[in-house]
């Protein structure tokens, strides 16, 4: 067979694993030919790509980002952006496509996929917002690289007696936030599924320091927002692909904090630093998996579907299932999490 792969949207740690892995399975278990597509869609668009075989994915496995380049473009916003991929298609003879993404790659990948293109998904994002998998690769190198900035904010936030804000990513979801928050024991956790009162925030870091000297660490998920009519926010820009731009919230709350309790607040934004770097064994195991699996689908009449982490198995399910909603955090979860706010 031949099977094309690539990756878009926003980069996670793990990619470069899934990369691996499906031309380990395709070349080793099946002897297929793999293409690679730069800079996700548009590769395909644009037909740019770059052959794949064991000894040029050599020493992948650990690497950071992703070899393939990864963008935002999708078929459906380009110039007859679909007819001039289903011909790179039909030119490279593909008998599959490994689409490795987010919530957008994958809901144009679901939106091809109606039209007769032959995909298999394979989700990733640092955010674990997708639907239908448990988990998705990436996600648990975020909690920990947020984890140790939280667990080294509370030292220095300890030694000046201060209010530290921890900004980490979560635009639509708060599970990087929540597992952040309670793996580094965090004072309050803003997530975007609980709009918060910051009155209430105020009134937990003012009990807090009122005990003596216990620095506050909180962590504040991009995209968390206030009770309306509750706090000043102002206008929200929006970029080039509809995404509102987040980053600054963290700010935002360490101002009000600040002004009504007049302690002494500094924000930290770990930003991209999160998305950087080495994934961990956890996230090259899943991506290695989800990379294997895929692979296996194209040959066994999977297309159409998505691998998915369910019950510690990695399954198959329908693409149209996994784009269908946001996966929000698990009420559970946030339930317990927040049993440990004060
Ligand atoms: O990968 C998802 C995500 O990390 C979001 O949490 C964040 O809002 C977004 O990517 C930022 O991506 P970029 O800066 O690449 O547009």
């Amino acid at each position: 067979m031949r099977i094309g792969v690539l990756t878009g949207g926003g980069d996670c740690p793990g990619l470069n694993a899934v990369i691996r892995a499906v031309v380990r399975r395709a070349e080793r278990g099946f002897g297929d030919q793999v293409v690679g597509f730069l800079d996700g869609w548009r590769g395909v668009v644009e037909d740019d790509t770059v052959a794949l075989d064991v000894d040029a994915c050599r020493g992948l496995l650990p690497r950071g980002g992703t070899v393939l380049g990864t963008s935002r473009l999708q078929p459906f916003g380009m110039q007859d952006g679909v007819e001039r991929a289903r011909g790179t298609i039909e030119r490279h003879d593909l008998d599959g496509l490994v689409v490795v993404g987010g919530e957008g790659t994958l809901s144009c990948a679901r939106g091809l996929h109606e039209l007769g293109f032959p995909v298999v998904g394979v989700p990733k994002t640092i955010d674990n917002d997708i639907n239908a998998t448990e988990m998705t690769f990436g996600f648990e190198t975020a909690v920990e690289i947020a984890t140790e900035a939280i667990d080294r904010l509370h030292t220095t936030a300890e030694s000046h007696d201060r209010v530290m804000v921890v900004e980490v990513m979560g635009r639509h979801v708060g599970h990087i936030a929540a597992w952040a928050g309670m793996a580094g024991g965090a004072t309050v956790t803003l997530v975007p599924e609980e709009p918060f009162d910051v009155a209430e925030v105020c009134e937990v870091v003012r009990r807090r320091h009122e005990r003596g000297r216990f620095a506050s660490v909180l962590v504040v998920a991009e995209g968390a927002r206030p009770i309306e009519g509750t706090m000043d926010m102002p206008e929200e820009e929006v970029d080039v692909f509809g995404h509102v731009r987040l980053g600054g919230i963290a700010h935002l709350v360490a101002a009000e904090i600040g002004r009504r309790t007049s302690f002494d607040t500094r924000v930290t934004i770990l930003g991209h630093v999160q998305r950087g770097g080495t994934p961990t064994a956890f996230d090259r195991v899943l991506a290695s998996r989800f990379g294997v699996a895929a692979v296996d689908a194209i040959h066994e009449g999977g297309l159409g579907m998505m691998t998915s982490l369910t019950a510690g198995e990695i399954v198959l399910v329908p693409l149209a299932d996994a784009v269908a909603e946001v996966k929000k955090l698990d009420s559970g979860l946030w339930e317990t999490a927040k049993v440990f706010f004060a």
